[in-house]
């Protein structure tokens, strides 16, 4: 199984993200679009688990130290692509979402998990193959209470890309 650790939205603020992404898409000429049930912060992507790895990666969410804690969307951006680019909501610099991430990333090595070193870059993917004139802007900032984290499960069903939470904490 694909397996990835997220943060998951309220209702409220999937609909403040889906108004970002459809601007997006009014000025693209094309791209493919996250839907609405899909968007989400990855903390930790975890990759192909077997069972042994998914009761390692639950014992890990279960030992780390969790206190709610909120974070900000401020902007919109993208990672260049050949072919076209991934169009991202971006969180604004957050000790507590950094220190949170850096932990599970340690409990989970030191669960067996061999992990990407490369930096965390907290975004919120809301289009990808995007092609189109626009530049990054910034947005008037919303935040969203984070006191959940899942572990996420990744495949395609008939065609569609789905996320389904496995187990929260
Ligand atoms: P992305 O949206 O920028 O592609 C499920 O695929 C989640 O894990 C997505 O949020 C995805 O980020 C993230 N992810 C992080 N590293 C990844 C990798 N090496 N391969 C695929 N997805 C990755």
């Amino acid at each position: 199984m694909r397996l990835f650790i997220a943060i998951n939205f309220t209702t409220e603020t999937r609909s403040q993200l889906l108004v970002l992404r459809d601007e997006l898409r009014g000025k693209s000429e094309r791209g493919r679009y996250s839907l609405p049930e899909n968007l989400h912060l990855t903390l930790v992507f975890l990759g192909e688990c077997d069972a042994k790895q998914i009761s390692a990666a639950k014992f890990s969410l279960d030992a780390i130290n969790l206190e709610p804690f909120n974070i900000t969307v401020d902007c919109i951006g993208r990672f260049k692509r050949n072919g076209g680019d991934l169009w991202w909501a971006g969180i604004r610099e957050n000790k507590a979402l950094t220190d949170l991430q850096q932990e599970l990333t340690s409990v989970l090595c030191s669960h067996g998990f061999k992990l990407e070193k490369r930096k965390y870059s907290p975004h919120i993917t809301l289009a990808r193959d995007v092609v189109t004139d626009i530049k990054p802007w910034t947005i008037e900032p919303f935040s969203e209470k984070v006191s959940t984290i899942e572990l996420m499960k990744s495949e395609h069903i008939t065609g569609k890309l789905t996320y389904t939470a496995m187990f929260s904490r």
